[in-house]
């Protein structure tokens, strides 16, 4: 058995036809029905995962609330189905709201992020109604309480903190450390707890931290939790008002290749959970209500992108390039942050890998690698490989470089498949052109 297919979603095998099945649909079928590239999601991890959070934290502190990070991939359908599993939605801007607002998901479990919000995202996000803004500064603190209370209306708000930790991370994707552009800095956050105390409009119920994104370690949740109640604590002191709600973020990480060891959702469960409660005790204050925000941790495994494979060329290195018809316009993450990413060839799933490629996208730049020296059964055009862990951070930042088409995505469930978004058309492209 291929050890890559632990990677891929829950009901991952190989069938009869040697061909890779995912959630009893056929990879290779699906890829000839709607053409590649191709983001296949299985609605059975998606739901799996959003369960799996929601158990591991509610066990240990029965006052949580799963958020989903929309950064990580949101789409009308994956809206529907955590409106169905009940968990809130992170949005970061208009766009995200507007994806919400067309899944008709409840206003209220929505919280609002953003380190620049702008004056219409943030009437947008009023006449919603949305449950919370996460204020990240003082300029749009004020701003929110203006427009809030010229609307009549009286928004919850929590405010963003720096804790100034190091999430030992890529250095694009840490946020909690000092200097960062998120939030407010620890030697701002009195004056912005003391000035959301006292402004209209805006109702301050607790503060949030992020450090950072695929964390694999406890220890800056733990560092931060640290700061940030010792703040709500001083706040407590001060104002002898209880800041009742915690939000700690997101940033689980999630194995992409085999060689990746990361902790179960158990594991970051019991070490927040436990953190908060000691420190409830030691400082003597109520248990929080706590939110965690999950992006890629609930979508990742759950993505699957399959590709066709053109040309092969071997030049001086010796390299043997094997090039696929998409890359860096679907999945930059290789290019951006040097991600490493596992593949296999879904037509011959139990050939042994007995040669070493690269897998090289179609795009004009050299940096557009998918995946750097991996071994694969021998490759001939018109094979099908597919790349595991997609479901995160690939189609959000996806773009139409080289006027690309972006792809299109099928939901699999119940051994069934649906598109739920077409691939664009060159009309796509030229549409919002004016003569
Ligand atoms: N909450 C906030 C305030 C965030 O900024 C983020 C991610 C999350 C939650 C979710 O984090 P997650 O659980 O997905 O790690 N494009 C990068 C990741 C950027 C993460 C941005 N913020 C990548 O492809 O790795």
């Amino acid at each position: 058995m291929n050890n890559r297919i632990t990677l891929f979603p829950y009901k991952t095998n190989i069938n009869d036809a040697d061909h890779l099945s995912i959630g009893g649909c056929d990879a290779v079928e699906l890829a000839a029905r709607y053409g590649t590239p191709l983001y296949l999601f299985d609605e059975p991890t998606l739901r799996g995962r959003c369960r799996e959070f929601k158990d591991e934290f509610g066990k240990r502190h029965p006052n949580t609330t799963v958020v989903y990070a929309g950064k990580a991939f949101l789409h009308t359908s994956l809206a529907a189905l955590l409106k169905e599993e009940g968990l809130g939605l992170d949005v970061v801007s208009g766009g995200e709201l507007h994806i919400a607002k067309t899944a008709d998901f409840p206003p209220e479990r929505i919280y609002f992020h953003g380190n620049n919000k702008s004056a219409d995202e943030l009437s947008a996000a009023l006449k919603q109604q949305v449950g919370r803004i996460v204020v990240d500064n003082i300029d749009e603190l004020r701003v929110l309480a203006a427009l809030a209370d010229e609307s009549g209306r009286t928004q919850d708000i929590l405010l963003r903190i720096t804790p100034g930790v190091d999430a030992h991370t890529h250095s694009h994707i840490a946020t909690g450390g000092v200097g960062s552009k998120f939030g407010f800095a620890l030697c701002d956050a009195e004056e912005g707890i003391s000035c959301a105390m006292l402004l209209p409009g805006v109702n301050l119920v607790g503060l949030h931290f992020h450090v950072g994104s695929l964390i694999d370690e406890a220890t800056p949740y733990l560092d931060a939790l640290d700061v940030v109640m010792k703040l709500a604590f001083d706040a407590k002191e001060k104002y002898a008002v209880g800041l009742r709600e915690l939000n700690v973020g997101g940033g689980y990480a999630v194995p992409y290749t085999v060689e990746d060891k990361v902790p179960d959702i158990s594991y970051y469960a019991g070490q927040i959970t436990g953190r908060i409660m000691v420190l409830c005790q030691s400082l003597n204050m109520a248990p929080p209500k706590l939110v965690i925000e999950p992006g890629r941790s609930i979508v990742a495994q759950s993505g699957v992108a399959l590709y066709r494979v053109g040309s092969i060329k071997d030049v001086a290195g010796p390299v043997r390039y094997v090039a696929v018809d998409g890359g860096m316009a679907d999945n930059i993450r290789p290019a951006l942050y040097a991600a490493r990413y596992e593949a296999v060839l879904a037509n011959r799933m139990n050939e042994e890998n007995t040669e070493q490629v690269t897998i090289a996208g179609h795009f004009c730049e050299s940096g557009d690698i998918l995946v750097h020296d991996i071994m694969l059964p021998p490759v001939s055009s018109g094979d099908i490989i597919a790349v595991p862990v997609c479901g995160a951070y690939c189609l959000p930042m996806a773009s139409n470089y080289n006027a690309a088409l972006r792809p299109p995505i099928v939901m699999l469930s119940d051994d069934s498949d649906r598109l739920v978004r077409r691939r664009e058309t060159y009309q796509d492209i030229t549409r919002c052109d004016m003569p």
